[in-house]
């Protein structure tokens, strides 16, 4: 057991847009680790960071990872931080499902970061902590992919058509 498809990469990359679009044409259930994590603690994103701090919002994402992995044949969008502990790449790399990043550059995600959604990381310069995180990042992203997809060069539609093509 395992979910079908994962897509991890940065705040803004596209995964929850394109999971749900290729749930939709695969007929699998999207998941959304941030949407777990709000189900389960009846709270926003930023709430969770502003009333328990990062540490705890990283245990419950954890566990939620933990949980989700187990889900048989779903479409998972993982929380831009979700794949990075030790822990989380480890499981990772422990189970059978394809693993897709959209990788971004800063160009490309400026417009869409910063201002309509929960992301309690770039309350404050939002490039300059977009940038930081992903120079971070990006080494564990790309050893965990099955496959790299350069979204700075696809539309998500062609995204979602690549992704269901290799997949049928
Ligand atoms: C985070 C990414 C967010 C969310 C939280 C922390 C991160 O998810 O989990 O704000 O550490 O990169 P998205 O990548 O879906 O925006």
């Amino acid at each position: 057991m395992a979910p079908r498809v994962i897509l991890i990469g940065p705040m803004g990359s596209g995964k929850t847009t394109i999971g749900k679009a290729v749930a939709r044409k695969l007929q699998l259930t999207f998941r959304d680790t941030d949407h777990v994590i709000e189900e389960r603690e009846k709270l926003s994103i930023s709430e969770i960071f502003l009333e328990k701090g990062e540490e705890k919002f990283r245990l419950i994402e954890k566990a939620v990872l933990r949980d989700e992995l187990l889900s048989d044949e779903t479409v998972l969008a993982l929380g831009g931080g979700a794949p990075i502990s030790v822990d989380a790449q480890s499981a990772l790399r422990a189970i059978s499902s394809r693993i897709y990043y959209l990788d971004v550059s800063l160009a490309t995600v400026a417009p869409r970061i910063g201002f309509n959604r929960d992301r309690p990381l770039l309350l404050h310069n939002p490039r300059g902590q977009w940038q930081t995180l992903m120079e971070a990042r990006r080494p564990i992203y790309e050893s965990l992919a099955d496959k790299v997809i350069d979204a700075n060069k696809m539309s998500e539609k062609e995204i979602v058509a690549f992704i269901v093509e290799e997949l049928s």
